[in-house]
């Protein structure tokens, strides 16, 4: 029989169990495993399941599986602490009563309704707790009561089943902090939500307006309106090589896009873009209104990208698709796969690597070309035609990507320049 120690936890309210169902319940585990997460908050403190853990600690089982809790103030804690185990043990009588006084004892504005929801009680038998408590002046007689309404808000809730993932989660809330989103969220989510935020607070400096005759111009705008704000003139892109983003919503700009690509291309000019996978049919079908299909190409990787719900296809592709403003002039020979497993994405959520977009901008341009990308996002294309040779104009919405991608620009410049100096 294992010694039943008493372990220190400030939301372990209930009692020790009893040696004999502890014993049951450890045995239980190292059988089956743990069925019952154990729920803890943010910093790791225990909310529920003080013995699961204790059990698993004896039986050496690191990986354990959790459900962790943020963003609840100490007392929701102890409320959740109350419910998630009155829900599952048997409680006496008295074992009721002694809990229910312990509760009024610590917040005796708790209302009797609110109480016996938490403890899975009735208002009868709070109020009469309530009122030996009031006798033996233990709590005060109060005019008024503290309600549920109005006091409980939604957890950010993780559920993981290894112990690494659990500090992962532990480290991406302590970076969200406050911004952690008040719902149920899977660790990839809240991750990605911690990096957004880093990112966002790596942005300084403030969004420079391009001089005329740079070789490279970044703007933000919009690409609807990137002529005019940019000055680009009809007919004078050899290639637009973008990358737009892989959701429904942007599908309904692909007409736009397309008939953006067709003004500003020259004749025989290239419209090359990164498509999602759900989008392709979407895609030939608005840009063949407006300009020649030619080829599909693909970007490729090993190992496991994202997975299509609810196809579950595994992503190990991105679709290229390429126009062409009238009949094909090029006779440069190009391959329609590009394989590489970079995964440069400090900068933007969909950055793209550097060597991927440099492959299909050497497949479709010269030195000198004049390049554009509507939907820039941290600038990789920008950068490859910097390091090319071509001439860049381009643009993005997102005012935060463009600063970004003008930074990423200078940085690379001013490289260039010590470069140059070092010899
Ligand atoms: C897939 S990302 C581009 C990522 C880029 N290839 C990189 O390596 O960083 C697509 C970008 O399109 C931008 N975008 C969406 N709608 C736009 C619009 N109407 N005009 C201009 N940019 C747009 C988004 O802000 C996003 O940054």
């Amino acid at each position: 029989m294992s010694q039943v120690t008493k372990i220190a936890t400030p939301f372990q309210l209930m009692p020790d169990l009893p040696s004999w169902e502890y014993d049951a319940l450890r045995e239980s585990i190292k059988q089956h495993g743990v069925i019952v997460p154990v729920v803890k908050d943010e910093h790791g403190t225990i909310i529920d399941g003080h013995h699961r853990d204790r059990a698993c600690h004896e039986l050496k089982i690191k990986d354990v599986p959790t459900i962790t809790l943020a963003g609840l103030t100490d007392e929701q804690k102890r409320d959740q602490a109350l419910i998630l185990n009155l829900v599952r043990r048997k409680i006496s009588r008295k074992q009721m009563r002694a809990i229910i006084a312990s509760e009024l004892r610590r917040s005796p504005d708790v209302s009797n309704q609110w109480l016996a929801e938490i403890v899975g009680s009735t208002d009868k038998t709070i109020q009469s707790v309530r009122k030996e408590l009031i006798t033996a002046s233990e709590i005060p007689i109060l005019d008024a009561y503290r309600a549920k309404d109005g006091k409980r808000y939604p957890a950010t809730r993780l559920y993981t089943e290894r112990a690494k993932q659990v500090d992962r989660a532990r480290l991406a809330l302590a970076s969200l902090g406050d911004d952690a989103p008040r719902k149920p969220v899977s660790l990839k989510l809240l991750e990605r939500e911690a990096k957004k935020k880093e990112r966002a607070s790596q942005i300084r400096g403030r969004y420079l307006q391009p001089a005329e005759h740079a070789q490279v111009r970044l703007y933000h705008s919009s690409f609807q309106k990137l002529e005019s704000v940019a000055q680009i003139e009809a007919a004078s892109v050899d290639l637009v090589l973008t990358d737009v983003p892989y959701n429904r919503e942007f599908t309904k700009q692909f007409d736009d896009l397309a008939e953006f690509a067709a003004r500003i291309l020259k004749g025989g000019g290239i419209f090359c873009v990164y498509v999602g996978v759900i989008q392709v049919a979407d895609a030939i079908k608005s840009f063949t209104r407006h300009l020649d299909y030619q080829a599909t190409a693909f970007s490729s990787w090993q190992g496991v990208g994202p997975v299509i719900q609810p196809l579950q296809c595994v992503i190990q592709t991105t679709p290229i698709l390429i126009f062409s403003k009238g009949s094909w002039v090029r006779s440069t020979r190009w391959y329609n796969c590009f394989q590489n497993n970079s995964t440069e994405q400090d900068l933007h959520e969909w950055q793209k690597p550097l060597v991927d977009v440099e492959h299909w901008l050497l497949s479709f341009s010269e030195p000198g070309d004049l390049i554009c990308d509507p939907c820039a996002g941290s600038g990789t294309t920008a950068m490859a035609c910097h390091r090319n040779e071509r001439r860049f104009v381009g643009g993005d919405c997102d005012r935060d990507a463009i600063r970004l991608a003008q930074r990423r620009l200078s940085n690379e410049m001013t490289m260039k320049i010590e470069k140059v100096r070092k010899g």
